[in-house]
């Protein structure tokens, strides 16, 4: 790569997904808690969730979403010079899980290493460092790997269960990028110390007040985005033609899209109804099948929508709304790039949703009883229920340490059909 110009554009050049290798159907959790399974599925949008089981943690994600970047991207991983990890479920008070997936995937000493934690915020906050570290030019021609890596976990029972989920998102940040192109510098942010959504240290579940949490997202739609598009009227922006938002569940896009259309721009039902279904609805089909990815979630719905769109969007331009509990929140705005489509068919972003396996209600409650439940005196042969191109949580060994087996090189079959796309709301 060559040094930095004046004239380079810096944003998303590669995306990639890690999802466990289970899954929980809203339908038979809705049966088991006596619940009409409209509400799921209609009233929250939900069809399925998905569920680490015990061989899979933020680290064990986090690699696999960036090792599957570097083979579907084609990228050299000696190119890496900063590595950040947003994530809100710690496995360790110090040691980051960047360094765990520094060394897990070789990278290079030279990289500057670490997490970044605002609840799901985390994801944005190290991707505006990225941002900000190569347009600075102290990047000096090298790229950086951001990955999300969040477990979502409520108490089983409570009206947070069926908005779970899990998984990993890996952003390859660089100059001239192949997806997207973001707008260094053009951001709307909005901020309030509240108590929406936390999670204690003594505990592995989620505390939320669950409505609360609705309306302060609302609030800082209106907040982030009036202060943004407030800016963007100044610079003569041209219009979006499509956002994405972080998806805690996907009803909540709909009602953050309709806040937006309504009390922010002044639209009216039906037109922001239209809205949704045209610029929001392509962005769902992920979240719908894996819940609630916390810090990936934003970007998993960039990543859902450059599947299903990308063909249509090139040039165009796409606005994010990324969400943080306790709050925090920021809306910005990128182009996507000339060759995207070819370059998203490539990287097969549905891939690692395909070919997981269904939990009956009760082996989701076992696996859910044993959180926290680690594997103890590790040995290099400890049995894993992991295929072997997937990275594992072994346990945890004599001296307290995490231990983990890296994964064997897939072979990265190429993917058949896609994802169904989910109907609006
Ligand atoms: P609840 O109180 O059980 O559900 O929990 P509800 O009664 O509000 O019903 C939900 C929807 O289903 C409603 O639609 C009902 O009308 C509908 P709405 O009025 O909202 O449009 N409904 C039905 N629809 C069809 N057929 C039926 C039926 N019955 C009801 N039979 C709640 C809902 C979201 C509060 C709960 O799941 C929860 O607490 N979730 C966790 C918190 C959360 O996701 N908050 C989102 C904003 S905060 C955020 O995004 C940050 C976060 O990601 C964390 C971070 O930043 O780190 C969470």
């Amino acid at each position: 790569m060559t040094e930095r110009t004046s004239s380079s554009t810096v944003g998303i050049d590669a995306i990639a997904l890690a999802a466990p290798r289970t899954y929980l159907d809203l339908v038979d959790l809705a049966s088991a808690r006596g619940v009409p399974s409209d509400k799921y599925t209609k009233g929250l949008g939900a069809i399925r969730m998905a569920i680490a089981g015990r061989h899979e943690d933020p680290v064990s994600l986090g690699t696999d979403a960036a090792s599957r970047l570097f083979a579907r991207g084609g990228i050299d991983p000696s190119r890496i010079g900063y590595v950040a990890v947003g994530t809100e479920t710690g496995i360790d008070h110090s040691k980051p899980i960047a360094s765990y997936v520094h060394g897990l995937l070789g990278l290079p000493p030279s990289c500057r290493v670490f997490d970044t934690k605002h609840a799901c915020f985390g994801g944005t906050a190290a991707l505006m460092g990225a941002l900000e570290w190569i347009a600075s030019g102290a990047a000096r021609g090298r790229s950086a790997l951001v990955v999300c890596a969040d477990i979502a976990r409520y108490a089983l029972g409570s009206p947070g269960e069926p908005t779970q989920g899990a998984g990993a998102v890996a952003l390859l940040v660089s100059e001239r990028p192949r997806l997207l192109e973001l707008e260094i510098g053009h951001t709307g942010t909005f901020a309030r110390d509240v108590h929406d959504f936390w999670r204690p240290l003594s505990r592995r579940d989620a505390l939320v007040d669950g409505h609360f949490s609705v309306s302060c997202y609302l609030d800082a739609v209106a907040g982030a985005f009036g202060a943004w598009r407030d800016e963007d009227v100044r610079r003569g922006g041209d219009p979006l033609a499509r956002t994405a938002y972080h998806v805690p569940y996907v009803k909540m896009a709909k009602k953050a899209d309709r806040h937006r259309a309504i009390a922010c721009e002044g639209l009216d039902e039906a037109a922001a109804e239209a809205r949704f279904a045209r610029e929001v609805a392509p962005s769902l089909a992920f979240a719908a099948e894996v819940g609630n990815v916390y810090t990936g979630s934003l970007y998993m719905a960039l990543a859902a929508l450059l599947h299903a769109e990308a063909h249509v969007l090139e040039g165009a331009r796409v606005g994010l709304f990324s969400y943080g509990s306790g709050c925090v929140a920021e809306f910005f705005a990128g182009r996507v790039a000339a060759g995207a489509a070819g370059f998203a068919r490539e990287l097969a972003l549905d891939e690692p949703l395909r070919d997981r396996v269904r939990l009956d209600f009760d082996a989701y409650e076992a696996i859910r009883r044993a959180d926290g439940d680690e594997p103890a005196g590790v040995t290099a042969g400890s049995a894993v229920d992991l295929p072997s191109d997937r990275c594992a949580f072994v346990g945890i060994d004599a001296a307290e340490r995490r231990v983990y087996r890296r994964a064997s090189p897939a072979s990265a079959p190429r993917p058949e059909g896609s994802v169904a796309r989910i109907a609006a709301a």
